[in-house]
């Protein structure tokens, strides 16, 4: 069947500028690092990213390395672009990131600047495209010199293989080096990614205070902290969970000390009307200098609800206030 995108999709998600840049990014943005991969199944593939387009969501971030297997999910993206994603190309904001390890050899992962542009290579082959909208260092690399990675990156964007370029992982100190480095050769750092949620508060340590200083934007990964921030787990561990399929979350994850809180935090969300996933979501969009909270979802269900939080952000400060001792570093 021919996808016809909704008419209406630029009216049913908020958007916010980033920094002080020309990009533009919905409050809510998509992200296929888990659930796009050759062993997910590829029609629901399909049928989340057409309902994510069709609310709004025109930005879906991938890296190199994303699957399993590693790439695949590049791969699988192509496809779904070549099939019929790809005639709105003009209005789709896709990324990608090279830095973990991807292959073989000193140049399958970190940040030289033979590994990040033979990486946005691949990258681009393997989704058909010519070029992407923002190219990531995915992670600071502290045995190659700051400006050999950023040079990369400036590359990248001077050879047209990509529009903005950002980094993701990097500290407060290294930032402010990478945007410097950047300023000197005429591209602007647009946009940094650090995870950040109610249980990994790192970005508030000073992170998001530079940000908001050099006027770049902050899209914030893992918002629900995989799945923790949801009631996903209150009745134990779903066979189709990512805490069951152990990719990176855990079982022991799952703790009583964890769902304690989270049960807590679920009854603050209740009283609000919303579910703890949407909570979890107004929380970070709390913050000025996030631009984006980039979501994860395995199914169009999980992506519409998690969407709905955007129809009640606000959040007062006694519900700050309640938050705050629940809202702990560590547990995700
Ligand atoms: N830059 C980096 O180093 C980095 C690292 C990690 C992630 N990221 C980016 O951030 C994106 C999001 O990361 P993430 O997937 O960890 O984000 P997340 O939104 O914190 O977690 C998403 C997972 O939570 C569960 N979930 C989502 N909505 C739910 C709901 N309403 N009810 C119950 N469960 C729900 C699903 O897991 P189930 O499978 O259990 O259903 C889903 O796959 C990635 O795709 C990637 O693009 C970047």
């Amino acid at each position: 069947m021919t996808y016809e995108a909704a008419t209406d999709r630029y009216e049913q998600t908020p958007t916010r500028r980033v920094g002080n840049s020309g990009l533009v990014l919905p409050e809510i943005s998509l992200g296929l690092w888990h659930n796009f991969g050759s062993v997910d199944d590829f029609d629901n593939q399909r049928a989340v990213l057409h309902r994510a387009f069709d609310l709004g969501v025109f930005h879906f971030d991938l890296a190199n390395n994303y699957g399993p297997i590693p790439g695949s999910a590049e791969e699988n993206f192509g496809k779904h672009l070549k099939a019929d994603l790809g005639k709105f190309r003009d209005e789709l904001i896709i990324s990608t990131k090279a830095g973990y390890h991807m292959w073989n050899g000193p140049f399958g992962e970190w940040g030289s600047r033979k590994s990040l542009t033979a990486s946005l290579n691949q990258s681009l082959s393997r989704m058909q495209l010519d070029y992407v909208d923002i190219f990531y260092s995915h992670r600071f690399d502290p045995n190659t010199p700051l400006e050999e990675t950023m040079g990369a990156l400036a590359s990248a964007v001077h050879s047209g293989k990509a529009l903005y370029v950002g980094v993701s992982n990097y500290n407060a100190e290294q930032t402010e080096r990478a945007a410097a480095i950047l300023n000197d050769l005429g591209v602007p750092l647009t946009i940094h990614q650090p995870r950040y949620s109610m249980f990994d508060r790192t970005p508030e340590n000073g992170l998001f205070t530079t940000l908001e200083h050099l006027s770049i934007g902050a899209i914030v990964f893992s918002p629900l902290a995989q799945g923790l921030l949801t009631d996903r787990y209150f009745a134990g561990i779903p066979e189709d969970s990512r805490a069951a399929r152990a990719h990176f979350l855990q079982q022991n994850s799952i703790t009583e000390e964890y769902l304690e809180i989270a049960k807590e935090l679920n009854g603050l969300a209740a009283d609000r009307g919303q579910t703890l996933a949407q909570l979890a979501l107004a929380w970070v969009l709390r913050q000025s200098a996030v631009s984006s909270a980039l979501i994860g979802a395995s199914s169009v269900k999980q992506l519409e609800l998690n969407l709905a939080a955007l129809n009640n952000k606000h959040l007062a400060p006694a519900e700050l206030k309640a938050i705050e001792p629940l809202a702990k570093h560590g547990l995700g």
